[in-house]
């Protein structure tokens, strides 16, 4: 039950500037970018870009929710032989970008080998040196996971239509976030040695082939066992029966207050990780849009009509890696 203390109602009468004025989340386009301008300072970019990688450091590159805490969940449970022991994941696989702002040291030992590190920086921006995974996922599905993880962190829920915020924000051409030249400049790269790119799709067919093909590129021993141990604790149910571990609190208690966001919004980051939700969410007109914008970038550039073609060339490509290795 909710109950309204009698002297509180009482003083929001003497003040009616409170009650008609309560701190909120953004309910237009224009002031969640205002407020996002200051997610990332500029001292913890000028942070991110200068830091140092080890050759065996392990970057987990993509576009945002493409699977990234998954990938995370991944590579540290690999490294520790399925550690939880931490509060958020955020605390153990750093995010490079946020790092100086979240007072930490890039710099640190982990505890674990290899260190690892997520970033959403593209390939021309991302320090050099290390060793990178990129997930893609299909843009159409990106652009929903995106949509429902904003809403109620980033913006009030139902102020912003999932068609405004694909014209006005995801489809809009940003210097460094937009998902087509961010796919483009990692996909320049798929065939580097020190890169290993997966698909969140080929992740959902088979994990236990997706963990152990991350094991081998890190260099990380593994047996049946510890297979066993990392594709139960990444899977969907276990992570979202651990939500707590995987909802970015420390970076909203980090961010919130600089963003001007008010505290307790939602940000979790393992929703219901389905494949073609798509299909559902999104208006025709926005997916025809998508379409078009696919074609004109990635499929002039890479020859890819579409992002299953793109797929294919990359479960291809992870089956003659397996077979060579
Ligand atoms: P949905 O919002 O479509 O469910 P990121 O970590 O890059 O922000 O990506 C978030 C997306 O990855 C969310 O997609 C989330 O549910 C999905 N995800 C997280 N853990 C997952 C898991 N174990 N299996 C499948 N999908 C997962």
């Amino acid at each position: 039950m909710f109950i309204i203390d009698d002297r509180a109602v009482h003083d929001i009468d003497r003040h009616p500037g409170i009650a008609a004025c309560p701190r909120r989340r953004p309910t237009t386009v224009a002031d969640v970018r205002k407020r996002s301008a200051a997610f990332v300072t500029h001292e913890g970019v000028r942070y991110a870009l200068a830091f140092q990688p080890r050759a065996t450091d392990v970057f987990i590159a993509t576009y945002p929710k493409s699977g990234t805490t998954w990938m995370q969940q991944i590579v540290h449970g690999l490294r520790t032989e399925g550690s939880m022991a931490f509060a958020e994941i955020t605390e153990v696989v750093p995010w490079v970008e946020l790092a100086f702002d979240m007072c930490v040291d890039l710099r640190s030992p982990q505890g674990a080998l290899p260190r690892a590190f997520k970033s959403h920086l593209n390939w021309n921006l991302i320090p050099k040196g290390g060793r990178y995974i990129y997930v893609v996922r299909d843009p159409k599905d990106v652009l929903v996971s995106y949509y429902r993880f904003y809403e109620g962190w980033r913006f009030e829920p139902g102020s912003i239509s999932i068609s405004t915020f694909a014209r006005d924000l995801f489809m809009k051409p940003g210097a460094v976030s937009w998902y087509w030249s961010h796919l483009a400049s990692w996909w320049e790269h798929r065939y580097a040695p020190n890169v290993l790119v997966l698909s969140y799709e080929e992740m959902k067919d088979d994990l236990r082939d997706t963990v152990r093909t991350v094991a081998q590129f890190i260099g990380c021993p593994w047996d049946d066992a510890l297979l066993d141990t990392i594709v139960h604790q990444s899977s969907i149910e276990f992570m979202l029966a651990h939500r707590e571990k995987f909802d970015d609190h420390l970076v909203r208690q980090a961010r919130d207050a600089a963003c001007d966001l008010p505290p307790g919004g939602t940000s979790a980051k393992v929703r219901n990780g389905r494949v073609g939700d798509s299909r559902l969410e999104l208006p025709r007109d926005i997916s025809e849009e998508l379409d078009a914008i696919w074609r004109r970038t990635i499929g002039s550039d890479f020859g890819h009509r579409s992002f299953d073609s793109l797929r294919a060339e990359i479960a291809s490509k992870s089956r003659s890696s397996l077979f060579h290795a």
